[in-house]
C-alpha cells in the first residue's frame, strides 16, 4: 500500500490526527489480526461510509421521514433493507440500528415488559454482556437466568437447557454467543421456546456471514427476532440490523426510532447496503469457505503443538484456547502476542475460575486474515507461532524470530491491494 496517497486532504488540514490514522494503518498492515470480531471491509464500503451522506438528516424510515430532501437516502436505505432481507429470507428488517448492544436493546423493549424473564447462557460461557450481565442495561431492565454448557464436552446441552427452560419459563429465550467455537442448532432451540411457550431471540453477530453464505443452519425461520452485527463475519461497516417476523414489525421499529435513536446514520446505511451486496455474490460464498478452512488450520497448528481448545476444536471462524495446563493466564499471553505483532484477546473459558480481567483464555478467528489473502498453510502456520510464543513466553530471542515471520506473512498478503 502506497500510505502517502491516502488522506490527503486530512494530513493538510489536521496533521495530529493524521499522525494517529496513519499509525493505525500501518499497525493493521504489519499485525496479523486474530479478533474474531473483526474484519476488513471493502474500498467500496468504506468510500460510501465516507460520503456525503453523512450530511444528511433522515429521523424515521423509507417514505416516512421527519426532513425533507430524503428521497435519494430513501434509496439506499431501501435497497440495504431488501438485500438484507434476500440474505436471511427475513420477513422484516430494520437496518438502522448503529451497534449491535442497541440493537439488543431495541429487540428487547419489542417484545418485552420491564423485569420480564429471559433465558440466556452464562456470561463467563460465551454470551455476551447484552445477555444479562448484571452492570448492562438488560440485567439491570430483565429479570434474566441462565443455562450452562455441558461441563465436560464444553457444548451447548439441549437437554439442559429444556429442563431451565421448563423450570423457569421464561418469555424470551435468547441464543447466540461471542465466544462459542461450534455450531448452534437454533432449530432444536426453536422445539424448547415452543414447548415453555417463550419467545425465540437468536443474536448472531458472530456467524452472520456463514449464515448468509448458507454455511451455517439459519436462525431467520426459527425465530420471533434475530439480530447481527454488520462488521464482523458480515464484513461490513460498523452497525448492526434486527430482523423480525411482520407481526413484530411496528414495535421493532418503533423501539428503534424514536425509542432509542434519533437521527439514523444514512452514510453508514448505504454502506451497509454496499457489503449486503457484495455478500449475496458468490465471491462470498467462497470467502467464508477459506474462513472455515483456515480457522480449521489454525486451530490444527495449535492443537499439533500441544495446546488445548475448548471442545477440542472449531467447526466456525472462531477458537477459544485454554491455558490452564500452561499456568498461564490470558493478560500475559495476550501482551507476549501483541509483542510479536499478533493481536488476539483474552476471554474467560466456560467454568473460568479466573477474574474477567485475567481469565483463562485467548479468543482468536481467523475473518480478518481470509480477508487479507491467507492460505490454509499461512494459517496453519499462525497456529503453530502462537503455540511457540505460549510455550516461550519470557524468551526474548524466541520473541523476535516469531516476530520476524510475522512480518513476512504480513508483506504477503497486504491489506488492501
Ligand atoms: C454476540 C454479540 N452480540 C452483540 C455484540 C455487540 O455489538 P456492538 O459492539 O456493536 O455493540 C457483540 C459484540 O462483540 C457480540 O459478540
Amino acid at each position: 500500500m502506497n500510505f502517502n496517497l491516502y488522506l490527503k486532504e486530512l494530513k493538510k488540514t489536521d496533521p495530529e490526527v493524521y499522525k494517529w490514522v496513519l499509525a493505525e494503518i500501518k499497525r493493521q498492515e504489519f499485525t496479523i489480526e486474530l479478533i474474531p470480531s473483526e474484519n476488513i471491509v471493502s474500498p467500496s464500503v468504506m468510500e460510501t461510509q465516507g460520503s456525503v451522506l453523512t450530511n444528511k438528516y433522515s429521523e424515521g424510515y423509507p417514505n416516512k421521514r421527519y426532513y425533507g430532501g430524503n428521497h435519494f437516502i430513501d434509496k439506499t436505505e431501501q435497497l440495504a433493507i431488501d438485500r438484507a432481507k434476500q440474505l436471511f429470507g427475513a420477513e422484516h428488517v430494520n437496518v438502522q440500528p448503529h451497534s449491535g448492544s442497541g440493537a439488543n436493546m431495541a429487540a428487547y423493549m419489542a417484545v418485552l415488559k420491564l423485569n420480564d424473564k429471559v433465558l440466556s447462557i452464562n456470561l463467563d460461557q460465551g454470551g455476551h454482556l447484552t445477555h444479562g450481565h448484571k452492570l448492562n442495561f438488560s440485567g439491570m431492565l430483565y429479570d434474566f437466568v441462565q443455562y450452562e454448557l455441558d461441563k465436560d464436552t464444553k457444548l451447548i446441552d439441549y437437554e439442559k437447557i429444556r429442563e431451565v427452560a421448563l423450570r423457569e419459563k421464561p418469555k424470551l429465550i435468547v441464543t447466540g454467543y461471542s465466544a462459542y467455537p461450534r455450531e448452534v442448532d437454533f432449530k432444536k432451540f426453536k422445539e424448547i421456546a415452543d414447548e415453555c411457550g417463550a419467545m425465540l431471540m437468536a443474536d448472531i453477530a458472530h456467524i452472520a456471514g456463514m449464515i448468509a453464505a448458507g454455511l451455517h443452519q439459519n436462525p431467520v425461520p426459527y425465530c420471533d427476532i434475530v439480530t447481527t452485527t454488520t462488521h464482523k463475519t458480515l464484513r461490513g461497516p460498523r452497525g448492526a440490523i434486527i430482523m423480525c417476523k411482520e407481526k413484530y414489525a411496528k414495535d421493532v421499529d418503533r423501539s428503534i426510532f424514536p425509542g432509542i435513536q434519533g437521527g439514523p446514520l444514512e452514510h453508514v446505511i448505504a454502506a451497509k447496503a454496499v457489503a449486503f451486496g457484495e455478500a449475496l455474490k458468490p465471491e462470498f460464498k467462497e470467502y467464508q469457505e477459506k474462513l472455515l478452512v483456515n480457522n480449521k488450520a489454525m486451530a490444527q497448528g495449535l492443537i499439533d503443538n500441544g495446546i488445548d481448545l475448548v471442545s477440542g476444536g472449531t467447526s466456525n471462524h472462531l477458537i477459544l484456547i485454554d491455558l490452564t495446563k500452561h499456568n498461564l493466564l490470558g493478560k500475559k499471553v495476550e501482551t507476549a502476542l501483541d509483542n510479536v505483532n499478533i493481536c488476539t484477546n483474552k476471554n474467560m473459558i466456560p467454568f473460568d475460575t479466573s477474574t474477567p480481567f485475567n481469565p483463562s483464555g485467548i479468543r482468536i478467528g481467523s475473518p480478518v486474515i481470509t480477508t487479507r489473502g491467507f492460505n490454509e498453510e499461512d494459517c496453519y502456520k499462525v497456529g503453530v507461532l502462537i503455540s511457540i510464543i505460549i510455550k516461550n513466553i519470557d524468551n526474548e530471542e524466541i520473541m523476535l524470530s516469531v516476530r520476524e515471520e510475522v512480518q513476512e506473512l504480513c508483506l504477503k498478503c497486504p491489506l488492501y491491494k
